[in-house]
């Protein structure tokens, strides 16, 4: 079944591979033609501004990356060394990681099976059962560190059920970070993705909803925060001339040329969001017709991105596995992937602790994300449909 199949070069299908079809030429052009390259220059103001504006909050700070973006929001939100962070275990590894950059750790949070996004019902059980107040502050009863974030991420697009979450965060006094970076365009209850918590963090690395080359922003409606990020992100200076240094700050800042490109990305989110939207109805008409395939489920409180159109193969219904798709795909040069492995699981993090964690695991075993480019085809589509239609039982 892994044997390579008769098929051409020109026929490989990438997973999601960005369109530059704008006015990206003519923007970094201008930051070359006027020496402008580095990271300050005023495609880095407008990038932001226009960030800010598209998406309804009042300040936005570039970053170098989404994980940076992460980092930063994690220290102005205040989280010391040695705290915990509720995070969602199905999940890219960097919000996790960031945590660890500023000292603190993951209690990482199962999804639920609707939506395969961060489950309420587990942040309540382990807010109200694992948790116990001491002189006023929130400690985790048996590592007894202070509980002073909780970073849902909306993965794959999807938004993450957040209203009970906000409830929890202001009950319990825990800053609110969304991990937005799949998520740039998506919705929950008619507002952007990445403002309906304290902070939001987006990336705009090669594959996301818009791309900088690598890339990301931090969004806030605290002017203290976003004062503080940008303060941080730029190598903490009290006194620019004279090189006064007041914290350890970081070189996180995006370059003008990463800017420019930017700008004219985010003039193009709405045609990608529609693009997107009209691929997973495509995917979504036609794999509901596939015994044993479930499609990707559409949000019932917002609106997805749509980021990765992902589906989940139950192997006895459909008569193979999903690890059995990912080779027949390979050797027919359509690229698909799995899910992340869940963040509990990951070597690096499996001593942390785990609220549930099944429902992940299970998700993992069946998640299979299909090409989600908005230049894919729909005779392109129509192949990857029967393909997996055909694939060998
Ligand atoms: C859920 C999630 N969080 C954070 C990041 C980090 O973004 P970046 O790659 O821009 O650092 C990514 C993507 O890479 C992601 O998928």
């Amino acid at each position: 079944m892994s044997e390579q199949a008769n098929v051409t070069p020109e026929q490989y299908i990438p997973l999601c591979v960005p369109d530059v079809s704008g006015n990206e030429w003519q923007y970094v052009k201008e930051c070359l033609d006027t020496a402008w390259v580095s990271s300050v220059g005023a495609y880095v103001d407008r990038f932001e501004q226009q960030l800010a504006q598209r998406v309804g909050s009042d300040h936005a700070v570039a970053t170098v990356n989404g994980t940076a973006a992460l980092h930063t929001a994690l220290l102005v939100a205040g989280v010391q060394p040695d705290d915990e962070v509720l995070i969602s275990t199905l999940s890219f590894i960097a919000p996790a990681n960031a945590i660890r950059y500023a000292g603190a750790w993951p209690v990482f949070i199962d999804a639920e099976e609707h939506f395969w996004q961060m489950d309420p019902q587990c942040v309540t059980d382990f807010l109200e059962n694992q948790c116990e107040t001491v002189n006023g502050v929130l400690r985790n009863r048996v590592t007894q560190r202070r509980i002073s974030a909780i970073i849902p991420v909306h993965i794959l697009g999807h938004p993450v059920d957040l209203q009970p979450i906000i409830e929890l965060a202001r009950r319990f006094d825990l800053v609110l970070i969304e991990d937005a970076t799949e998520g740039l365009g998506g919705s929950y209850a008619d507002q952007a993705l990445g403002t309906i918590g304290d902070i939001g963090c987006y990336s705009f690395n090669g594959n996301k909803m818009i791309t900088t080359g690598g890339g990301g922003m931090l969004v806030t409606n605290r002017a203290d925060w976003a004062e503080k990020a940008r303060y941080l992100t730029t190598q903490a200076k009290d006194d620019p001339v004279e090189y006064v240094h007041g914290d350890v700050g970081f070189n996180y800042r995006l370059t003008n040329i990463q800017a420019a490109m930017g700008c004219a990305q985010l003039e193009q989110l709405d045609t990608y969001l529609q693009k997107k939207q009209t691929i997973a109805e495509f995917y979504g008409e036609r794999l509901s017709r596939i015994d044993g395939v479930t499609p990707m489920p559409v949000p019932s409180r917002g609106n997805s991105a749509w980021w990765l159109y992902t589906i989940l193969i139950d192997s006895e219904l459909f008569g193979t596995g999903r690890k059995e798709l990912l080779d027949f795909f390979a050797a027919q040069q359509v690229q698909v992937r799995p899910l992340w492995q869940p963040l509990h699981c990951s070597p690096v993090y499996r001593d942390c602790q785990v609220v549930r964690g099944s429902i992940a695991e299970s998700l993992n075993q069946q998640a299979l994300s299909l090409p989600s480019s908005v230049g894919l085809r729909q005779n392109q589509q129509e192949r990857i449909i029967e393909l997996i239609a055909s694939a060998p039982r």
